[in-house]
């Protein structure tokens, strides 16, 4: 048994109280991911940000809004658990400013001034240390070059290359064709999956995670 901990959905990024930045992320993809977690024996925490979903049976779920909040329950989360799968799309920038008022049509500047929010993984990789970490990559070029360079770069031991410009894959519909890229014997492996549901797509990353948690040396398990 593991203890996982799933983030799912969007972020909203609020430049006044009624107005936001945001994507097309509906949390199905994490939420399969936690479903298939729960059905399959671990501890699973949902860190979800706003989405219609009901909670999965048997998942612990910590609500959020905002880039920053996600980030601020991730850090409070990680310590008890000892996978992370990072399916939410998180929003990389948000309003420099946010207007405690509705803003007024007429006073509306048409320019919005962003700066940037923390990348969530990157920000806690310090705090990695024998946790498996599962990044999700939604691509619109070239996926499989870009997921490489995000498995890299993000320090994560998988990474789920998603091409989002599908009508069957990616953003609000209930499946996915992915594939699952990590290194292995100093090489980039990498598993194409065909068409799947998202909670297939789940059980085949919660398979992976369940073998690696397996072979990992007795002094990075605490559970
Ligand atoms: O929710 P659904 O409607 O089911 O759609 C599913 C999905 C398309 C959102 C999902 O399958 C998916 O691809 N999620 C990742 C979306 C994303 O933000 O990808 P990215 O390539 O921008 O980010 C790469 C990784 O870094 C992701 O694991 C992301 O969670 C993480 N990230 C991104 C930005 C940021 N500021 N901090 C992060 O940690």
């Amino acid at each position: 048994m593991m203890r996982i901990l799933v983030t799912a959905g969007p972020t909203r990024e609020y430049l006044d109280p009624v107005r936001f930045l945001s994507n097309r992320s509906t949390g199905k993809m994490g939420f399969a991911v936690a479903e298939s977690a729960a059905v399959r024996g671990h501890a699973v925490t949902l860190i979800a940000g706003p989405v219609t979903l009901p909670t999965p049976d048997g998942v612990r779920r910590v609500d959020v809004v905002s880039a920053r909040d996600m980030l601020a329950a991730l850090r409070a989360e990680l310590p008890t658990h000892d996978a992370l799968v990072m399916t939410a799309a998180v929003a990389d920038w948000r309003p420099r400013e946010c207007s405690p008022q509705k803003l007024k049509k007429q006073g509306m500047r048409p320019v919005l001034e962003l700066e940037a929010n923390p990348d969530i993984l990157r920000t806690i990789a310090p705090e990695k240390g024998a946790r498996l970490f599962v990044g999700f990559a939604a691509e619109t070029g070239d996926p499989l070059a870009e997921a490489k360079r995000k498995l890299t770069a993000k320090g994560l031991d998988l990474i789920v290359a998603n091409d989002v410009t599908r009508a069957d894959s990616g953003f609000g519909v209930d499946t996915n064709r992915v594939t699952l890229l990590y290194p292995e014997a100093g090489e980039i492996r990498q598993h194409s999956l065909p068409l799947l549901t998202k909670r297939e797509v789940g059980d085949r990353i919660l398979a992976w995670l369940e073998g690696r948690h397996k072979n990992a040396p007795a002094q990075n398990k605490d559970s």
